[in-house]
């Protein structure tokens, strides 16, 4: 199925990754030296060691389904092995020894492989996907945006089953507890330092990179009412057409070699943020060809690129396939929509929230003590990022019936809250239980989780002015 171009560049690719792979190797003392992998022999030898075979034949009793799927794998074919991923160094945090290293002092082996593992032979997507969002999430969520619900809104239990397996968790201890592990949470902090985790999208063992560039391997994490990504690709056209004739595209083209039309007829969620098609690079910063921040609440743009430079990027992507003038227009269109959301429900929405506040009608904690606080957070953070995302990926039911419409209902709820608080003097502030937990440092996270005792006491009384 490949063509020939393709083939030639997927021939290069290998070789720059092999090349990459025996530098990696080579600036590597084979035992006790700095980085934990001894791959090039085996790469240049194409053969197998007696440990390395050791590992495969005992773990394919262990995990039958695992090896299988390594022996499936471009990495099986290039004579990467289970200790090219999954050798730590004898001082790693997350050291271990398994059956098959007992007595073996200088074989150590983790369960954990975290993408500066795997960027030792794949720099460039390791030092993309490191400067992208995901990778950054977590000090994004604690230091940027503080997140309420990681400042003991929340408890720990909570987020191990929620937040942190999208976000990813904390294991930079290199201690595995049933709170932290398994996670393949985009952002997961890990203990060589590396953040994020490249199995979010590849799942072990097969590295299968036309698994990687079809819509579902996204949506596991971009659905529900906050970012229904998912939900609005697999209503848009382009989502039906890919339902429709998906089993009759090729997936399997080398990168940068994937091409519409010959490959594919319609873009999945990939093509259009991540793959190289005409002269855009392949790229691991899902950021690079966005204009705007839309899960934000006020309307801000791309704060990590060049607004306008990405959304060139993106309108070369949809001119892979349509004219100028209808991509142009469309991305136009949903600026407007941004604009409309922006002046007409968010503006007004958080000067009525700023009034409260400054009059002292609401607690001083920020947010989830009053019914009028939730309202507000799901107005920008529900249903405003559906309408923004619905008019961005041509979702129109997301647009309009849960996005602007299910606004201007709540926004309709909204100021009748605002007017009752207003009435009454005071809101009615109440201790949800169950909040707490192991939060943020007492600097990150002031006041909070302090602040929740006082709450405790004032179930359904007003706040103190
Ligand atoms: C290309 C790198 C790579 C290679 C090669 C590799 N692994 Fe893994 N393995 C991973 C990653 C990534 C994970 C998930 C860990 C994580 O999230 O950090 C994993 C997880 C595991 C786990 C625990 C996961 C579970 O579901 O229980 C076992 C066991 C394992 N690998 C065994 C093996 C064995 C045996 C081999 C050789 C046949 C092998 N691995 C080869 C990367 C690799
Ligand atoms: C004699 C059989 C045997 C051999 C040889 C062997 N292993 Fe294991 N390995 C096991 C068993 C059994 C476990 C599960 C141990 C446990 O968690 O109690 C395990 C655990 C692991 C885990 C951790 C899985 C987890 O989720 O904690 C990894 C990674 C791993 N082995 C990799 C390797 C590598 C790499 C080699 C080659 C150096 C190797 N194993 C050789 C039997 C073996
Ligand atoms: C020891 C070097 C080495 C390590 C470590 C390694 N890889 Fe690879 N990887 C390779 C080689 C060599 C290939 C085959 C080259 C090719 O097909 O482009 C490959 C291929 C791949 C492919 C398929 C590319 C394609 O074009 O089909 C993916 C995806 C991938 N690796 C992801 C990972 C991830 C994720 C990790 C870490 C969990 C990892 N690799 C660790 C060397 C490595
Ligand atoms: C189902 C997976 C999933 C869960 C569960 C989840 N998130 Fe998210 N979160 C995402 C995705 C996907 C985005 C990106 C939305 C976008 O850019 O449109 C996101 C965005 C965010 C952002 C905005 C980041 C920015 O750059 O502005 C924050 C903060 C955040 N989440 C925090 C949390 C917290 C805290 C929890 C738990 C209370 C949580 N998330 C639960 C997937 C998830
Ligand atoms: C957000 C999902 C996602 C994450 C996270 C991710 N990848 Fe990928 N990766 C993809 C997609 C999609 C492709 C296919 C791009 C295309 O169409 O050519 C890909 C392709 C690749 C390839 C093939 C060569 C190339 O660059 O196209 C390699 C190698 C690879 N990824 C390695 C990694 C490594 C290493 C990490 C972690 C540092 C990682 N990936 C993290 C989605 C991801
Ligand atoms: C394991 C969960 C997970 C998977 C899988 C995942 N994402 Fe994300 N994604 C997130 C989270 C969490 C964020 C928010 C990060 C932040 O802003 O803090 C995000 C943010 C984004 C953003 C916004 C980036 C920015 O700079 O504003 C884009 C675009 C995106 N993802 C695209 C993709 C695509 C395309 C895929 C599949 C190839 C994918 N994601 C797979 C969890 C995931
Ligand atoms: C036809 C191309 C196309 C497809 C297919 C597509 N997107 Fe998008 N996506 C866009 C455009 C255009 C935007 C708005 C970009 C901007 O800010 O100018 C966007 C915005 C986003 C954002 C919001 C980023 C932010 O501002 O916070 C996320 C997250 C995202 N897409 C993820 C996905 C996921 C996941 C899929 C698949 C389920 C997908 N996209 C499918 C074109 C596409
Ligand atoms: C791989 C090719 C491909 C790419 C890339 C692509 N599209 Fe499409 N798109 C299609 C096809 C095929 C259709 C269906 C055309 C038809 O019915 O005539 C379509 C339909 C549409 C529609 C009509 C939706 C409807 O509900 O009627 C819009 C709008 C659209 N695309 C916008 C875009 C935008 C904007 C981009 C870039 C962000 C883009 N497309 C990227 C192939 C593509």
């Amino acid at each position: 199925m490949i063509g020939l171009i393709g083939l030639i560049r997927r021939i290069g690719r290998i070789a720059a990754t092999l090349a990459a792979a025996a530098l990696a190797a080579s600036a590597a003392e084979p035992e006790k030296g700095p980085l934990p992998h001894v791959p090039r022999e085996i790469i240049i030898e194409r053969g197998l060691t007696e440990l390395e075979k050791s590992c495969i034949e005992c773990h394919s009793k262990q995990e039958p389904g695992k090896v299988h799927d390594w022996e499936q794998s471009p990495h099986a074919r290039a004579n990467v092995t289970c200790l090219d991923c999954h050798r730590a160094r004898g001082t790693d945090k997350d050291a271990m020894d398994c059956p098959g290293t007992k007595g073996k002092p200088d074989v150590k082996i983790t369960p954990i492989v975290s993408p500066a593992k795997c960027a030792r032979c794949h720099p460039r997507e390791g030092q993309e996907f490191a400067k992208s969002k995901h990778a950054r999430t977590w000090d994004i969520m604690t230091k940027e945006i503080k997140d309420p619900w990681l400042r003991g809104m929340n408890n720990e239990i909570e987020r191990a089953t929620g937040c942190l397996s999208c976000h990813g968790s904390d294991i930079s201890d290199g201690k595995l507890t049933a709170e932290n592990w398994p996670n393949q949470g985009v952002g997961r902090l890990n203990p060589d330092g590396s953040k994020g985790s490249c199995v979010a999208c590849h799942t072990t063992h097969r590295f299968d990179i036309a698994e990687a560039r079809k819509p579902e391997n996204c949506g596991q994490c971009h659905m529900g009412p906050d970012h229904p990504q998912d939900e609005i690709y697999f209503e848009s056209k382009h989502g039906k057409i890919y339902l429709a004739e998906k089993d009759k595209w090729n997936f399997e083209a080398a990168p940068d070699a994937w091409e519409p039309h010959k490959d594919f007829r319609a873009p999945t969620c990939a093509a259009c943020h991540m793959s190289g098609l005409g002269p855009l690079a392949t790229t691991h910063d899902v950021g690079e060809r966005l204009k705007w921040e839309a899960q934000l609440p006020a309307l801000v743009k791309n704060k990590d690129h060049d607004p306008d430079a990405a959304r060139k990027k993106m309108a070369t992507v949809c001119v892979q396939c349509h004219s100028p003038r209808w991509a142009n227009n469309y991305l136009a269109r949903y600026d407007k929509a941004m604009d409309n959301y922006g002046e007409n429900y968010f503006k007004p929405a958080k000067a009525t929230m700023d009034d409260l506040y400054a009059k002292k009608l609401l607690t001083a904690w920020p947010i989830f003590d009053e019914e009028i606080e939730f309202v507000y957070y799901e107005l920008w953070h529900n249903e405003g990022r559906r309408a923004r995302m619905g008019a961005a990926m041509m979702g129109p039911d997301f647009a309009w019936w849960h996005g602007f419409y299910e606004l201007k209902k709540h926004y309709n709820k909204f100021v009748h809250l605002a007017e009752k608080v207003k009435k009454d003097g005071h809101g009615s502030p109440v201790f949800v239980p169950g909040a707490g937990g192991k939060n943020l440092t007492p600097a990150e996270s002031a006041p909070f989780p302090e602040a929740w005792q006082p709450i405790k006491g004032l179930l359904g009384v007003p706040a103190a002015k």
